[in-house]
């Protein structure tokens, strides 16, 4: 791989025939209103994703901004905010045309959003930035997920939306509910305004290249998919792993924890894409139809075998490259005998003709070592015991790295050079900035682009939101009872708890993170 897919190094990003079709058609005009635009994640990411998506040429001329929050701002107040987010946070330096433009086009309306007088006022200010046209309208719900159902419920009673407007769509952030009941009463109050089509329910890891490209590799290369299945496959292991504690997000954070923040969905969805059937089309339904089913055939043990799938702790005070970290009991604004879990592990068996007797283990924490997010699948051990080194010799390991660095490394085993038969692991690598010579874009340039061009394929469908919380309900409610034990303390900067190595089958171990 390495040295075939490497365009030379005189090759410009331009110029890189692996780089065709990287661009993407623009979407129809629209105006993008963004619920919650004074927050954090507004500010860091999805108004800087909306500049560099223009950056790339693929906004729509008629595109229009409106933020929309409690705060009372005038449009040259917010437009000021909007101006230090973009030069503050932007992954690009931006173009200047591409901020005026993007400025000039934003305007901003305070007030509750859950108060119809609220929406009234928003309407005004669509129809001034229309110009008597119908423009698609996409709102994006960027709040706290109590206000999800009310300002969609308010956005209807204004007449702002219905179920019949193909050209109006919600993005709803996560989370989505905190359980499984919670998740089943959204899902029934957005659906009694809106129609399945016009709710896209983000979740930023179906965004990243590295993630799509799960897909491309499995199902566009005849080398992977005859051996992905059980009889080649000996485990699976995903992690997702962060140096960083929870900051100032306690808040969130304390009443979340690893489990419901990482693993409920984007770990979940990173199973649902190795694991799937090939779609009968590469369409949004048929890929989603298809992931559904994979969550649907995990097979969970009885209530009193769970702690046997299923480990969580929280870090201790320890140190992360060589400085002090304070343990998460005395984070800012976390009760001194918090149960939270910073750190969950969990042990899949998908009972499918694919997957039946294949471990899927998914672990994912803060204050471990590094910030790493890969998918590793072991196949099985060759028979050949009778070549001398082979006994005890690592088997064949495709490593799916998505970040950091985004790459695809294969370990096989190759004859050291020399007398005899001696064995020694040697890796296939290939990056993707270095075949492609172009950083990918933010996941949520990804999303918001797609939600505008109406393109459902990379948000999460009702049915698989249903499923991943049928999945973490029963722990989360044996984890819940007062009887059972509180989450391992693990020192900061360590591998996470010692208990994590309880759910792995004999003969499995976790990668050193
Ligand atoms: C978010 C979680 O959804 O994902 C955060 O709420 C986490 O706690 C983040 O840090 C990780 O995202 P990424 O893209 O940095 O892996």
């Amino acid at each position: 791989m390495t040295s075939s897919t490497h365009p030379t190094e005189s090759v410009t990003p331009d110029e890189n025939p692996l780089a065709e079709g990287i661009g993407l058609l623009p979407p129809d005009p629209t105006i993008l209103i963004v619920f919650g635009a004074g927050g954090d994640l507004a500010h860091r990411k999805l108004l800087p994703a909306v500049a560099n998506i223009g950056m790339d040429g693929t906004l729509p001329d008629r595109f229009a901004l409106i933020g929309v929050s409690r705060e009372t701002m005038t449009d040259q107040e917010f437009k000021d905010a909007v101006r230090h987010s973009l030069t503050t946070f932007s992954r690009r330096k931006m173009d200047p045309d591409v901020l005026e433009r993007l400025i000039e086009r934003t305007r901003y309306v305070g007030g509750d959003a859950t108060v119809v007088g609220t929406m009234h006022r928003l309407g005004g200010v669509i129809d001034e930035l229309s110009g008597g046209e119908q423009l698609d309208r996409l709102y994006y719900l960027s709040m706290a997920p109590r206000f999800f159902a009310p300002v969609i419920e308010t956005l209807g009673a204004a007449q702002l939306i219905n179920r019949n407007d193909k050209h109006s769509r919600v993005i709803v952030e996560k989370p989505f509910g905190t359980t499984l009941e919670e998740a089943a009463e959204l899902n029934h109050r957005l659906l009694s305004v809106l129609d399945e089509s016009q709710i896209f329910r983000i979740d930023h890891y179906l965004g990243k290249e590295t993630v799509q490209n799960i897909l491309a590799l499995r199902f566009a290369n005849h080398v992977l998919e005859p051996i992905w299945n059980r009889e080649h496959i000996e485990s699976v292991q995903i992690t997702a792993s962060e140096d960083l504690g929870i900051g100032s997000r306690a808040a969130y954070y304390d009443g979340s924890g690893a489990l419901r923040d990482l693993i409920q969905n984007h770990l979940l969805q990173l199973v649902t894409l190795v694991a799937m059937e090939p779609p009968a089309r590469f369409s949004a339904d048929d890929i989603r139809a298809e992931k559904a089913k994979v969550l649907r055939a995990v097979n969970m043990p009885s209530d009193d075998q769970i702690h046997t799938i299923a480990v969580r702790g929280q870090y201790g005070a320890g140190q992360i490259a060589g400085e002090d970290v304070k343990a998460y009991r005395e984070e800012d604004d976390v009760a001194d005998d918090s149960r939270t879990d910073s750190f969950a592990a969990i042990r899949l068996d998908i009972a499918t003709w694919r997957w039946a007797g294949v471990p899927f283990y998914i672990r994912t924490g803060k204050r471990l070592p590094r910030k790493l997010t890969e998918i590793a699948i072991k196949l099985k051990p060759v028979p050949l015991a009778a070549i001398e080194g082979v006994q005890g010799a690592e088997p064949n390991e495709l490593v799916l790295t998505i970040q950091p660095d985004e790459r695809v490394t294969l370990r096989l085993l190759a004859k050291v050079p020399g007398p005899g038969m001696n064995l020694r692991p040697v890796t296939m690598d290939f990056s993707y900035g270095a075949a492609f010579l172009s950083q990918s874009p933010e996941a949520y340039e990804r999303l918001i682009t797609d939600a505008m061009r109406g393109d459902p394929t990379l948000f999460t469908r009702d049915d698989e939101t249903m499923a991943q919380w049928t999945i973490i309900d029963p722990i989360l409610r044996l984890w819940q009872q007062p009887d059972t034990a509180p989450p391992e303390t693990y020192e900061a900067g360590s591998q996470g708890p010692e208990s994590q190595n309880s759910i792995l089958l004999p003969g499995d171990r976790w990668r050193t993170i």
